[in-house]
Formats: structure tokens, sequence, C-alpha cells
């Protein structure tokens, strides 16, 4: 056996500690913002159907490979990567697909910062009344006036990157630790009282229906590409995320139950935010395809004629405002864990470079929804005809670049790692819960992931 390594950029200070932070990092937009919408533009239950087997049968068990990888490194995902293909004595060029991580991180984090801004100027509209006993149609032109202002949207996603790089500057015990210890339970509680509104004042039955009745004539092969991606995109995997997060793993946890706990909690937030917004939808004629724009659409109309919906309100978009800041930190660590490594900086600086670059490239989503709200880079293939930038780094990183991330993990762990390594890191012994593991991340998820892309590419 290896000697075990001891990571740089310390530990976390329990398990505990590692499930919330990592738990922080996969709730985020992903569950309340965007499952909705995607749910809502393909057809519902059968995407959501999909979406859970996804999880289950793909998500879960490249999230125990990817803790695995990074506990047994314990680096950035690209030395940790360099350093266990040699260890297996493999190409070293393995480290590329760290760097697919740190990039695919980098061009999330551009656009999620933008996204996330949306939550945080909504925090003070909703403290200052603008939505109260306002009708659809008024809640609709407040975001559409809202998206025109790039000026706007520039400041928010300022304020949010800065926010990022403050609590990523202080390190894995000092910032990231502590910023989400009490803000996924907050979060959790007011989803609920926001679900007992649904219930008592939406048309419920029918959200829960569109929600769970799967029409399979609703979905084609790119829907199920985009349940697949989304799988990904909300358990924060194929990218180095939960890699880096694993580097700071405590020795003695348990790989396995860490993960489901992490799992059934990012997947029970984004059913409840799927059975909140769907009944106020139907119940106020909106359109559930609406796009990006539906949570900022239907939840203000809930606080705007809710008992306390100015408290709730306000208090419901700082919680995703945090929700997304506990994401955004691990989109961006693996770059900085990177830089600190190999470039001899400190935090405090890699974290200045990073957040100005990110930052930058921000502006491409902030002006998609405005002055190049009608650009279409790609308009000449039909599938992205009408897509943005925006859209369009959402699709290349969600879709591709994180199962393909997935895919290469998953290969990684079983094909080339020895089974002697796993099992050590693993902790599981060689009973069942082992096979199984490896059996599905030897066939089923490598096999999964290439059938789901050629049938979206209309190769099969
Ligand atoms: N899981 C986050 C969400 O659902 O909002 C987004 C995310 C974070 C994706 C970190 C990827 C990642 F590495």
């Amino acid at each position: 056996m290896a000697t075990k390594r001891i990571s740089i950029h310390g530990e976390w200070s329990s398990r505990w500690a590692f499930v919330l932070a990592a738990t922080g990092s996969a709730v985020g937009l992903g569950n309340i913002w965007k499952f909705p919408y995607i749910t809502g533009e393909n057809g519902g239950g059968a995407f959501v159907l999909v979406y859970l087997m996804c999880i289950a049968i793909i998500g879960i068990p490249i999230m125990m490979a990817e803790i695995m990888l990074g506990r047994r490194g314990r680096q950035s995902p690209i030395n940790t990567m360099h350093t266990l293909a040699i260890e297996a004595g493999h190409n070293p060029h393995w480290m590329w697909l760290g760097w697919l991580g740190v990039v695919a991180g980098f061009l999330i984090l551009s656009y999620y910062s933008v996204i996330a801004g949306w939550a945080l100027a909504y925090v003070f509209r909703t403290a200052s009344g603008t939505f109260t006993n306002v009708t659809p149609d008024g809640v609709g032109s407040i975001f559409s006036t809202f998206l025109a202002d790039p000026e706007s949207l520039m400041f928010w996603h300022t304020l949010f990157m800065v926010m990022t790089m403050l609590v990523v500057a202080r390190g894995v015990n000092g910032g990231l630790e502590k910023a989400v210890k009490f803000l996924m339970p907050a979060l959790f509680v007011i989803l609920l009282v926001l679900l007992g509104f649904a219930m008592s004042s939406g048309e419920f039955n029918q959200g829960l229906s569109f929600l769970f009745n799967p029409d399979f004539s609703k979905i084609n092969a790119n829907g199920v590409l985009i349940a697949m991606g989304h799988a990904f995109f909300t358990l924060s995997l194929g990218m180095g995320a939960i890699m880096v997060y694993g580097s700071y793993l405590p020795e003695n946890a348990s790989i396995a139950r860490t993960t489901f706990m992490i799992a059934a909690a990012d997947t029970t937030v984004a059913l409840i935010a799927g059975m909140v917004i769907f009944p106020i939808v139907f119940a106020n004629n909106l359109e559930p395809g609406s796009g990006p724009g539906l949570i900022f659409q239907t939840l203000p109309l809930a606080f705007g004629h809710m008992p306390g919906g100015l408290f709730f309100g306000t208090l419901f978009f700082i919680l995703l405002t945090f929700a997304a800041w506990s994401s955004s930190i691990s989109l961006i660590e693996p770059a900085v864990a990177w830089l600190v490594e190999n470039h001899n900086m400190d935090r405090m600086k890699a974290s200045v470079v990073m957040g100005i670059s990110c930052w930058l490239f921000g502006l491409l989503t902030v002006f998609s929804f405005n002055i190049w709200s009608d650009y279409a880079p790609l308009s000449m293939f039909e599938r992205f005809r009408e897509k943005t930038l925006f859209d369009l780094l959402d699709y290349l990183t969600a879709n591709i670049m994180l199962p393909l991330g997935g895919l290469l993990i998953a290969v990684f762990s079983v094909w080339l790692m020895s089974g002697e390594a796993s099992r050590d890191e693993l902790g599981m012994g060689e009973g069942p819960s082992y096979l199984l593991w490896r059996f599905l991340v030897r066939y089923i998820t490598p096999v999964a992931v290439i059938i789901v892309f050629l049938r979206a590419i209309e190769v099969i």
C-alpha cells in the first residue's frame, strides 16, 4: 500500500464538515433555478424520471469514485491525476482530465455568478416591497426590464464574484467550512414553508402530475442528454470540485455513506423546488417552458400574495444566494488549489487572479441577456439555432464537459487504478457493496454516458 499523502491546503475538521461542504457545493442554483426550468422545457415527468435514474446509476457511483481519487491524491485535480496515473503505472497525461475540470469550473462560474447576481438583486427587490400584490404580467415585466440593463447585471455579477473570492481566499477551514454550516439547514426550512404555500394556494395536483406522471412522447434524445448532464451538474461531478473537496477529507470517513447523504439531500431539495414552483405556474397560467427566468417570474408572485411574503421572500432570496455561494466556491477551488501548488502563489493572490479572469468571461453571459440577445453564434446548426452565448456555455459545460469528465473518471478508477488501491481507499472491504460499485463504474456508467452521447448526436 502506498504511504498516505497529506494535503498542503489543510483538512476538513470532521466528516460532517465535509458532508456539509460537499452538500453546499451540490445544492445550489442547479436545484432551485435550473432543475425547474429545464424540467419545464423538457415536458415534465419523463424528464424527471430519467434524471432520477441518472443520479442513481451514474451520479452516485461517480461521486464515490471522485471522492476516492481526491482523497488518494490529496492535491488539486490536475496534480492528483498526474500522481495517481504514475502510481498506477500509466501515462501522466491523465492530468489533462484535471485540466478539463478546471476549465469547466471556470466556464461554469463565469455564468453562475451572473445568475447568482439575479438572486442577490431580488433580495433587495423583494425586501423593498416591489412584488407586493403585483400581477403575473407585472412580475414578468420587472424581470425583463432588469435583464435588459447590462449595467445592473454587471453590478450584481461583480458583487457576487467578490463574495466568492473572499471565501476562497480564506481557505479550507477559515472560509469554506464556516460559510456552509448554517446555510443548508435554513434553506431547507424555508423551502418547506414555500411548499406549504404551494399546497394551499397553487394548483398542487396539477403541479405534482406534471412532475411525476411520465409521458415519454415529450422527451427526445437531446432531453435525455440534458437530464444526464444535469445529474452531473447538480451533484457537482465530472470537473474535480468533489475531487478537490475529497482531497481534504479525513482518512477515517466512509466515502459511501457520505455520498448517499449528499445525493439524498441534493435530490430532495430539487424535487421540493419543483413541487413549489409548478403549482404556482399552473395557478397563474404561466408557461412551464419559459426558460431561465422561470423562478424569477413565479416565486415573486407567491411572495407578493402570501401573508408574511415580504419576510419569507427576502429570506428565500438570501438563502438562494447563499446556496449559490457555497457552490461557486467549489467551482473555482480546483483552479485556485492548482495555482497555489504549481505557481507558488498564496491563496489570496490566486483568488484575485482567478476572480478577475472569471468576472471578465462572465460578461459574455451578461450581454447574452441584452445587447447580444439576438446573437446565436451557432445558428447554422438546427439544434443551436436560437442559442445565445450563455445557452451555449451552459450546453457545452453541463451536457458535454461534465459527462465527459465523469466518463474518464470512471475509466480511470476501475480500469486503470488497481483494485487494491480503490478497495483500500473506499474502505468497504470486498463485500457486495464494493462489487456493485465496481460493476456500475466499470460497465454501466461508461456505456450509459457513451450511448446518451451517441444518441444525442444522432449516430445511433
Ligand atoms: N452543483 C451546483 C448546483 O447545482 O448549483 C453547481 C456546480 C457546482 C456544478 C460545482 C459543478 C461544480 F463543480
